[in-house]
């Protein structure tokens, strides 16, 4: 069964046509905004293409991709985030940060380091992320779904994005974790300064702003893993704090480490989770006749699950992330030098010809979905990607049960898209509604 897409979606710009694969680049905002038809010249005219902008090796086709996550040992996770677009007065901001808290953590400090330092931070995270946390939960989603449409539904109309994804992301993260609720509004900041930095180039006062949120969240974190020292309960918090591996000199998790990879946690599900959310509802209100299709479907679960995975494949809401190249290498046939910046273009593999048939269309029955890269390919694979597609089909169940004759109420092409190289989705979703009675 075939949707048809949001018109923004697929449609090409004719400037975009117009203008050699050179001219074009990840750096402008118009391509932030509709990137498609720039990652689909790259697939055919060059799959491994130096975007001259910014300064990187684009690596577009599904297959290169996936293979290229495989070589960790020359493309390297350790330095991509950090060192990207690295302002020259970053060193003060870090000076600030060691002066007056816990020190600037780098993404190496969590995830984003190489093997076979990664294998032993992930061993000891997925202590505390493991599907026994994540699995249970599904009733607790529900839950904090439906509280959240309480506060709109007979509103009939509503910010999606405002009301429903963004705060739906927020709550099931800070329960899992174990940060108290009145701290919401301060976990949504502090998530926004951890991020706001990657990838895109922001004032040296936003900057100040942004680092103040993170020592702030740094203090609050620590206060929270100390208290857990004393007192383990039974949460992410106590479960990070206390994991333990069988290693004599470096059991358990550093406080820098510890704080680093809070940070993350409480942060990489945010903006993720919350665009994969909006892109649905988006999809949803572009196509009432899904949305009757999954209200009546037999196996509705099912049919959610598979809008989920769909919805991530053609709207990943992050679409690229970088390495490094530590050495002279080979993607794709093409040559990359050493000290190469290179991103994996997961959005581009999702609408690779070569793998997926109609590529540009939204296909609830699609056989292959599972192969999109919407979480990463090899041993970085997202740690959240059962949290993330639970907390979407909550959300989507809680749509197509609950509201009728869901509508858009601005032009598509006046969406109000955002993005930075490492995250993409509506920055708002205007919508009208109405509530379901049976
Ligand atoms: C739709 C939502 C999400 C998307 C699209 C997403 C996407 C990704 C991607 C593409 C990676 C691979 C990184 C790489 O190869 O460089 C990743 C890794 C990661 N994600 Fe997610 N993510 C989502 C939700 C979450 C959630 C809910 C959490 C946790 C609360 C989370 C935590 C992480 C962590 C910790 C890593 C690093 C794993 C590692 O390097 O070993 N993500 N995610």
């Amino acid at each position: 069964m075939y949707a048809t897409l949001p018109k923004q979606q697929v449609v090409t710009s004719r400037e975009q046509i117009m203008q050699t694969l050179s001219q074009l680049s990840l750096t402008d905002p118009d391509t932030v905004r509709l990137p498609f038809e720039y990652y689909e010249r790259m697939r055919k005219e060059e799959p491994v293409h130096f975007d001259e902008r910014a300064g990187a090796w684009l690596v577009t086709r599904h297959d290169d991709i996936k293979q290229a996550a495989r070589m960790t040992d020359v493309l390297s996770n350790g330095l991509g985030l950090d060192s990207a677009g690295r302002p020259p007065w970053q060193d003060e901001i870090d000076e600030m940060m060691r002066r007056e808290g816990f020190g600037p953590h780098r993404a190496g400090d969590n995830f984003n380091v190489d093997p076979p330092l990664h294998a032993r931070r992930r061993g000891l995270v997925n202590q505390a992320f493991g599907a026994h946390r994540v699995s249970a939960i599904e009733e607790d989603i529900t839950v904090i779904v439906r509280d959240l449409m309480a506060a709109f539904i007979d509103r009939g109309k509503v910010d999606l994005v405002r009301a429903f994804s963004i705060p739906i992301a927020i709550y099931v993260i800070s329960d899992l974790l174990g940060v108290p609720r009145t701290r919401r509004d301060d976990v949504e900041r502090w998530s926004d300064a951890s991020v706001a930095p990657i990838g895109r180039g922001i004032s040296k006062q936003d900057a100040y702003r942004y680092a103040r949120d993170m020592m702030e969240m740094h203090r609050f974190l620590h206060q929270q893993f100390e208290e857990r020292r004393r007192n383990r309960k039974d949460d992410m918090l106590s479960d990070l704090v206390h994991a333990q591996i069988d290693d004599e000199e470096n059991p358990s998790l550093s406080e820098t480490e510890l704080l680093s990879c809070g940070v993350a946690l409480l942060a990489a599900g945010n903006e993720t989770t919350r665009n994969g959310i909006s892109w649905g509802s988006l999809i949803l209100a572009q196509n009432p006749s899904l949305m009757d299709r999954l209200r009546t479907a037999d196996d509705q679960d099912w049919a959610l699950r598979r809008f989920v995975e769909e919805t991530l494949r053609i709207q990943p809401p992050v679409p690229q992330l970088p390495r490094v190249a530590v050495a002279d290498c080979e993607i794709g046939g093409t040559r990359i030098p050493r000290g190469s910046f290179i991103y994996l273009c997961w959005a581009s593999a999702n609408r690779d010809a070569a793998t997926f048939e109609n590529a540009d269309e939204f296909d609830l029955e699609r056989a292959n979905v599972g192969q999109h890269l919407t979480f990463g390919s090899g041993v970085h694979r997202c740690l959240g990607a059962m949290l993330a597609r639970m907390e979407m089909k909550c959300a989507f169940r809680e749509i197509v049960n609950r509201m009728d004759d869901l509508r858009l109420t601005v032009p598509e092409e006046e969406l109000d898209i955002w993005g930075t190289f490492v995250f993409r989705g509506p920055r708002s979703l205007p919508v009208t509604f109405v509530r379901r009675t049976t």
